[in-house]
């Protein structure tokens, strides 16, 4: 979340007093159903619909494309871990997959990982950053394969001016709180075709057979769980939407300062990017040939007073680190554990995506700010090639 104000105090303020705060039962063309629709318009999709979160989006997503017992879905192996979750959400197992000096999806690894049970690829749009659809997309193709886009740190992106999220088959967003636009905890599926969007439907709200919308579904109905957003969420969420795409703006904007700025310094090249207009713009990667390299020059930046990541520290976004995934725990109980209702479970090393864990290892993160003066970020830049001369 990078801004939030009076504005959204205003709308939760109306959404209380009108004393409807659950969409439907009364709440029907309310902030909800406002927000999903604005969604779609902004994303270029037909449907979306709002849920609790990110997880809860993806997870439709799945079940929506009839992903289940006996599937296989490739995910990187850098990426958050309810990226892998929500295919064993539906009883399929995630495969993992490489990421490239882009940090995002490798191609070349995705069509080497493809076998008779593969249903679909997950590519994550890691920081905001746009993966090499050209190639996933045509790699689907070719394989008969079903595409979700994990846009969920990518509120707004855009590859080769189509919205991501709009791109494959179906795709989940994220507005928890450290995500573009924010409600603290929020998400969106999105597709074209109707018939997941009716799946997805149906699973996020019980079932949903007793609500009013039912007679005009067509697809079978099924117990489904509850993912519904709220008013109030809602109405957060259609003020942040109105913040988008500034936010964007001078995220970008600090970005492509960064980039042209950073370029011809020898100690690092900048990571590969796939499409710099529509990067999101939130980080500025570093790769080095060394991680002695990287960390050498990490704390350098650090005496000058500028905290920078390395991506192999953070945790659930590297998949050494996903334990009930590399323990094949993919359920609370063995009956309903995906890894027990394949005949071919994955086996999982934790050195299995070595190109991935050196890449994380080599690389350093700078941050953009959408709010930061244009010679607070000259200060900033200036202290970033004196760390890189060391
Ligand atoms: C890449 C990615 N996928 C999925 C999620 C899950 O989103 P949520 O936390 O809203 O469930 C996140 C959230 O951090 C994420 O970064």
């Amino acid at each position: 979340m990078y801004i939030i104000g009076e504005e959204e105090v205003e709308a939760v303020r109306k959404v209380i007093e009108s004393g409807q705060l659950f969409r439907y039962r009364g709440g029907e063309g309310g902030e909800t159903d406002q927000f999903e629709k604005e969604w779609s318009e902004k994303i270029g999709v037909e449907h979306t619909i709002a849920v609790t979160n990110g997880t809860a989006a993806l997870a439709c997503a799945m079940i929506g494309l009839g992903i289940g017992p006996g599937d296989e879905v490739i995910v990187p192996a850098y990426t958050f871990m309810a990226t892998a979750v929500a295919p064993l959400m539906a009883g399929a197992v995630p495969i993992l997959a490489e990421v490239d000096e882009s940090l995002t999806l490798d191609p070349i690894d995705v069509e080497r990982k493809i076998t008779p049970r593969t249903k679909a690829i997950m590519p994550v749009y890691m920081n905001g950053w746009p993966c090499n659809m050209e190639a996933i997309m045509g790699i689907a193709y070719k394989h008969g394969l079903k595409v979700v886009e994990d846009a969920c740190q990518a509120d707004g992106g855009s590859y080769k001016g189509k919205r991501l999220g709009s791109i494959g088959h179906a795709s989940g967003f994220s507005f928890n709180h450290f995500k573009i636009i924010s409600c603290g905890e929020g998400g969106a599926m999105c597709t074209n075709d109707h018939a997941v969007y009716e799946r997805g439907l149906i699973y996020h709200d019980s079932g949903c057979c007793f609500r009013g919308h039912a007679s005009e579904i067509e697809s079978e109905f099924f117990v489904g769980t509850n993912f519904r957003m709220n008013e109030i969420l809602a109405a957060i969420l259609r003020v942040q939407l109105g913040r988008l795409d500034g936010i964007l703006a001078g995220l970008r904007a600090e970005k492509k300062t960064i980039v042209c700025e950073l370029a011809n310094e020898s100690a690092f090249k900048l990571n590969p990017m796939h499409d710099l207009d529509g990067d999101c713009g939130t980080t500025v990667s570093l790769l080095f040939e060394t991680e002695a390299e990287a960390r050498a020059f990490q704390k350098r930046l650090a005496d000058e007073g500028i905290g920078a990541g390395c991506p192999i520290d953070s945790g659930l976004h590297v998949y050494t680190n996903w334990d009930p995934i590399m323990n094949y725990q993919g359920a609370h109980c063995s009956q309903v554990n995906a890894f027990n209702l394949t005949d071919t479970p994955p086996t999982y090393t934790m050195d299995m995506c070595e190109k991935t864990l050196s890449l994380l290892r080599r690389s350093i993160y700078l941050m953009t700010s959408p709010t930061r003066t244009k010679d607070d970020l000259m200060a900033f830049i200036a202290k970033v090639k004196k760390a890189a001369r060391g």
